[in-house]
């Protein structure tokens, strides 16, 4: 049984496995062609916190691969709010699915529920700890739009502190050889252990406060929302929203090659005249999640990579 919950269980060979599996589910993901290979599955997509893409691009993966989805978008109608327990949601929902999506506000959930299920768990976010399937997509969505997955400059901005994509994609980036750089307002830091990691591996680039900085020399910005949610105060969150502006003159100072992803939702850290530029690859970011997601449903559930 293979749970997905942070990206220091997969190695780059394990990663690339997924990647090309994820290149053979493009046309199905599309709706182009059709594929059964779940049939009969069903997936328990839990989230306890706020989702658009994870959740529904989870949901069309399943569908598309011909299985079912059971679940829930917030605990207000579940027995959650009567004071149900994590460790007993787990055990009652593996019970009824043959992998459980579970999105959590506190970092370690997805962990944790592993102890309790009897199926795969795939941590679609827990609190700013990790976000492994989003890094999955980043990194395809990387390949296919650069052409290469290594010996890229890659620069992280917004909020590194509590963003668990930036936590998931920094570790996963360092296992292919790139140098990363890390932008955030101060306070907002990259967490120590990620810094280590990136020291470690020697492929630590520049720490700063400013894009302007490190955008001359930059493959990949990877821009990021300020996360409002994880701010213990609400007066510690207003003196850095609105920070950062990715508009069309910054990413004129970039290299023309240079692409730019956001996890979203964006709130207004890049500008929407920015959409238009060939550098803008947030979208098809986010329907990637489709085809990568379908791999790693079939790869935990379907224990196959025949489509
Ligand atoms: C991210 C998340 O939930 O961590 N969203 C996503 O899954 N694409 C980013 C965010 O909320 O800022």
């Amino acid at each position: 049984m293979r749970h997905v919950i942070s990206v220091q269980d997969f190695s780059a060979e394990e990663i690339i496995d997924i990647l090309d599996r994820a290149e053979t589910m493009v046309e199905i993901a599309k709706g182009n062609d059709v594929s059964e290979i779940l049939k009969g599955k069903v997936l328990a997509a839990i989230f306890f916190e706020p989702s658009t893409r994870t959740r529904l691009s989870f949901e069309t993966a399943m569908n598309r691969l011909g299985g079912g989805v059971i679940g829930f978008a917030g605990t207000e109608a579940t027995s959650v709010v009567k004071g149900e327990t994590l460790a007993d949601t787990i055990r009652m929902v593996s019970g009824y699915a043959d992998a459980v999506v579970l999105r959590h506000p506190r970092e370690g959930a997805a962990k944790l529920a592993t102890q309790f299920s009897d199926v795969p768990i795939l941590n679609a976010g827990d609190g700013a700890g990790q976000h492994p399937t989003q890094t999955m997509l980043d990194l395809f969505t990387i390949r296919t739009e650069l052409g290469r997955l290594e010996g890229l400059n890659i620069s992280l901005v917004g909020d590194l502190r509590y963003g668990r994509t930036v936590h998931s994609l920094a570790i996963a980036l360092a296992k292919f050889g790139n140098t990363i750089n890390l932008v955030s307002p101060e306070g907002l830091e990259m967490p120590g252990e990620v810094i280590s990691h990136l020291e470690d591996t020697g492929r630590f680039g520049k720490a700063c406060h400013s894009p302007e900085e490190i955008i001359a020399d930059t493959d990949m910005l990877y821009v990021t929302r300020i996360q409002k949610e994880r701010f213990p105060d609400p007066v510690e969150y207003e003196k850095v929203a609105g920070m950062y502006r990715v508009d069309p003159e910054l990413v004129s100072r970039g290299p023309e090659h240079m692409i730019i992803l956001h996890p979203l939702p964006r709130v207004n850290e890049i500008t929407p005249e920015v959409d238009a530029l060939p550098q803008a690859k947030y979208f098809q970011q986010a329907f990637n999640a489709v085809p990568v997601r379908m791999a790693l449903l079939s790869m935990v559930i379907g224990g196959q990579s025949n489509v």
